[in-house]
């Protein structure tokens, strides 16, 4: 083993650390945060001070899992941002402290390019193929939803994000008005799948250039149930399957039609999926079937690296690794870390 990259990652309400040796994924480990549910959304102030809890016996859970010892390690990956800054502080600082004790180099990492980069985490004894430059992802997630043009590991531009609500948001959100727990895009997941979804038919706002926009369906949305709540009380729990079905159709339909608009755009036929909301089975669907239609190169994460993880941190790291490119111990985080190329 010549790299041995720890990755930790802080940036929202999961703590999570993982071990990758020369590419090669050693372990894994999440401790999410339960306390928010209640509230219906993260509560950054208590994400902060779950992440103090959970980062020690978290690394400790990976570095063991992955047969090594401290000593072992290369470097210490991070997410610097984007995220909540008192989620960041917790991983940034940790790192910090464990970068000086071991004496090894401590590397800042972009969450949103980390997120694209789980193509390129292998498996052991696994040899799958990964995108080859330069590929389309669409990275959608709670907080971002962006069309990305990746030239290589580390140089990617944004083509096209969205101007208000995130994908995952838009899920989020109408799944509360339809009083669904959150987070809510795996439940409308779930009972899409038992409805039609050619019931309803729900806006579909577009934005300039080959950026999104979601607020004005969410808008749609509600006053739509809440005109037929008002003819019909109940209305929402008889016809739940067939809301869901139709708001996952309409959000899938939105996020595939930019994406294809910038493909003939930029004649670019190797496309990959990122982020939670690529956990959402109509949109993978969706996304494998345009890909078949068309005759390209399509990479789907597995469900495991499509919500927050440091795996896809350790990944970054490691490309960072490899061309020296190290952080110095007065680096911090930032709410707002963009990347260019
Ligand atoms: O990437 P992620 O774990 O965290 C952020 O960085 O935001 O994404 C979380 C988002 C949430 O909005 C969640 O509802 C959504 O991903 N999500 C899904 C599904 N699984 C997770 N949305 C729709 N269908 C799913 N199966
Ligand atoms: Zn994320």
């Amino acid at each position: 083993m010549s790299a041995v990259i720890l990755g930790i990652e802080s940036s929202c309400d999961d703590t999570s650390a993982a071990v990758i040796a020369d590419g090669v994924i050693l372990s894994n480990r999440i401790a999410g945060q339960e306390v928010h549910r209640k509230y219906g959304g993260v509560v950054p102030e208590l994400a902060s001070r779950a992440h103090q809890q959970n980062i020690v016996p978290v690394v400790d859970l990976a570095i063991r899992e992955a047969g090594i010892a401290a000593g072992d390690i290369s470097a210490v990956g991070f997410t610097r941002g984007p995220g909540l800054m008192g989620s960041l502080l917790v991983g940034a600082s940790f790192s910090k402290g464990l970068s000086l004790s071991l004496g090894i180099p401590l590397i800042e990492v972009n969450h949103l390019q980390a997120h694209v980069l789980v193509h390129y985490i292998r498996e052991p004894g696994n040899t799958a193929r990964v995108p080859s430059f330069p590929f389309i992802c669409l990275l959608v997630s709670g907080g971002h939803t962006q069309l990305i043009i990746v030239r290589d590991h580390l140089s990617m531009e944004i083509a096209g994000q969205t101007i208000d609500d995130a994908a995952g948001e838009a899920f989020d959100k109408c799944a509360k008005l339809m009083g669904l727990p959150y987070p809510g895009g795996p439940w409308i997941d779930k009972h899409a799948k038992e409805g039609n979804p050619a019931a309803y038919a729900f806006a579909r706002p577009s934005a300039g250039g080959f950026d999104y926009s979601f607020s004005g369906l969410k808008t749609s949305f509600l006053y739509f149930i809440r005109d037929r709540e008002k003819e019909d009380p109940g209305f929402i729990e008889k016809n739940l399957s067939d809301l869901c079905a139709s708001l996952q159709h309409t959000i899938v339909e939105i996020l595939m039609h930019n994406l294809d608009r910038l493909v003939t755009h930029t004649g670019i036929g190797t496309l990959a999926l990122a982020g939670g909301v690529a956990a959402n089975s109509g949109l993978r669907e969706a996304f494998a079937g345009y890909g078949a239609g068309k005759g390209f190169d399509v990479f789907i994460p597995k469900p495991a690296y499509t919500t927050d993880n440091a795996a896809m941190i350790a990944i970054t790291a490691y490309y960072r690794y490899l061309r020296k490119e190290y952080s110095a111990q007065d680096i911090a985080p930032d709410a707002r870390f963009g990347f260019s190329s």
